[in-house]
């Protein structure tokens, strides 16, 4: 019962949020929305490609200045409302919500390819605790390329057995895959593309194995094997933890994996389509958006925002510390977008989340609070001059420190739920591929005269 109510107070809470939201943002003019593209268009580009198009989507929308994220057609409260991370990503990948069967069968397979014991016994042959989270996350997305490519070959080599010498003696040699395996899944026939949308299910359901593993294994404990009961955000924090999540926790991570899944063409998420517009496979190009997301301008603002918050200490250390920052010209983090010049809804969904979960945990109130006063703070010195709001990041890490989870997890568990996103946009550009290819001014001097190294001085 006291569960329940937990449940039903936080699709409340969101709820609440969103009419906050929709209210403080209505007289904003309607977007445009645009139809298809015709190229070429023309469009200002800004440096970092500020402003540039690079294709049409109907996967995600984020609208700055209403403060809106639209995932296929819905809105972002409404999805952590009442959805969960496994339908959410059916709906990026298939632009509809599933029927009842159609997400047991989607389940079913997320299951099944969260099972990766051979790609985890290979993980666990590195020095997993000498290094970095989101390295050793990249490092187990190539291990899964590695994995499928070796279940190819066992299948190749059915096909084209091995060259032995004699009958008796052992093959010696067999048919090279790289490359002709690399391409299998970017295919465009109707049977490939369904092996392509397995391969990016798989994806999605093995890395959050691999996370399970890298936090078991950086404390010293064995990787756990998922357990089929649970969905993938319990599963997720039991893989991590060894304890299953109550209730509330699920539902909290669910909706952190919601908020996480999707928003554009942001760094990340380019990268991994650049990869992918090459025709080179899924896993290299979810390695590519794990690199990318690694970056402190992309993820990981809300480790820093935790490390602020310990700092500092106590409420009454709020307004000293902001004062020294400012006259230093000094960022203050988990504040501030490129896109949002309104509230970021997430951080909108996840304030709430945040002061729910430390109520029962009292040596997290004093941050919680502290974290409440520097919004006071900034608000009231650049809210309405400079637009300047909180960003997803701020309340994130209090929601995942209540959770138990480290901060150095924050972000490799960021790409755990944006890998949905980097695949559906692969899914999404490659049917209309064309690969990636800018330009730049070239500024260099030309024609230059060859000079010997005997002498140049
Ligand atoms: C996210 C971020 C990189 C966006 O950058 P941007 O769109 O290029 O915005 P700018 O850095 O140009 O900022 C515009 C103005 O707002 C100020 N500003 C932006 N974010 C600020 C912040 N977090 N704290 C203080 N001032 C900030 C800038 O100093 C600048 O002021 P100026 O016009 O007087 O020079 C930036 O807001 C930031 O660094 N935030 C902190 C890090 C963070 O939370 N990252 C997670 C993002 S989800």
């Amino acid at each position: 019962m006291v569960i329940d109510n937990d449940l039903k107070q936080i699709t409340q809470l969101i709820l609440e949020a969103k009419e906050k939201a929709h209210q403080e943002t209505s007289w904003e003019p309607k977007p445009e929305f645009t139809q298809s593209l015709k190229w070429p268009i023309n469009c200002s580009i800004g440096p970092g490609l500020e402003g540039a198009i690079v294709c049409d989507t109907k996967i995600g929308y984020v609208n700055g200045s209403k403060g809106w994220l639209i995932y296929q057609g819905y809105d972002i409260f409404d999805l952590c409302a009442h959805s969960s991370f496994e339908e959410v990503s059916y709906l990026l990948f298939h632009g509809s919500l599933p029927t009842k069967d159609e997400l047991a069968s989607f389940k079913q397979k997320l299951n099944l390819y969260r099972n990766i014991p051979q790609t985890i016994r290979q993980l666990d042959s590195f020095n997993i605790e000498g290094m970095s989270p989101m390295a050793s996350l990249r490092l187990g997305s190539e291990l899964m390329r590695q994995q499928k490519g070796n279940l190819i070959e066992e299948h190749m080599q059915f096909l084209y057995p091995g060259i032995s010498a004699d009958e008796d003696s052992i093959p010696m040699e067999k048919k090279p895959i790289g490359e002709e395996k690399a391409i299998y899944e970017f295919e465009s026939n109707e049977k490939e593309s369904t092996e392509l949308l397995d391969s990016c299910y798989q994806c999605i359901a093995g890395l959050s194995s691999i996370m399970g593993a890298i936090v078991r294994l950086r404390s010293g404990h064995l990787p756990l094997e998922p357990d089929p009961d649970l969905g993938f955000a319990a599963n997720l924090l039991y893989m991590m933890s060894g304890k299953k999540p109550t209730p509330l926790e699920e539902r909290v991570m669910d909706i952190c994996l919601i908020l996480h899944a999707e928003h554009g063409i942001n760094a990340s998420t380019f990268a991994t389509m650049v990869v992918a517009s090459t025709l080179s496979d899924i896993y290299f190009s979810v390695g590519a958006g794990i690199a990318a997301l690694n970056g402190p301008l992309h993820g990981g603002a809300n480790q820093q925002v935790i490390s602020t918050l310990e700092e500092i200490k106590s409420v009454d250390n709020v307004k000293a510390w902001y004062k020294k920052l400012r006259a230093e010209n000094g960022k203050v983090m988990g504040f501030g977008h490129r896109v949002y010049k309104a509230y970021d809804p997430r951080a909108r969904i996840l304030e709430p989340l945040a002061k729910l979960l430390v109520n029962d945990k009292p040596q997290m109130q004093e941050m919680y609070s502290i974290a409440k006063s520097i919004e006071a703070e900034v608000m009231e010195d650049m809210g309405n001059e400079k637009k300047i709001f909180p960003n997803v990041d701020f309340y994130s890490g209090i929601v995942y420190k209540a959770l138990g989870i480290e901060p150095e997890y924050y972000t490799p568990i960021f790409a755990v739920s944006r890998v949905s996103g980097w695949t559906a946009h692969v899914v999404e550009y490659l049917k209309k591929n064309r690969i990636f290819r800018p330009r730049a001014i070239y500024v260099g001097d030309y024609l230059n005269e060859f000079i010997s190294i005997e002498k140049r001085k």
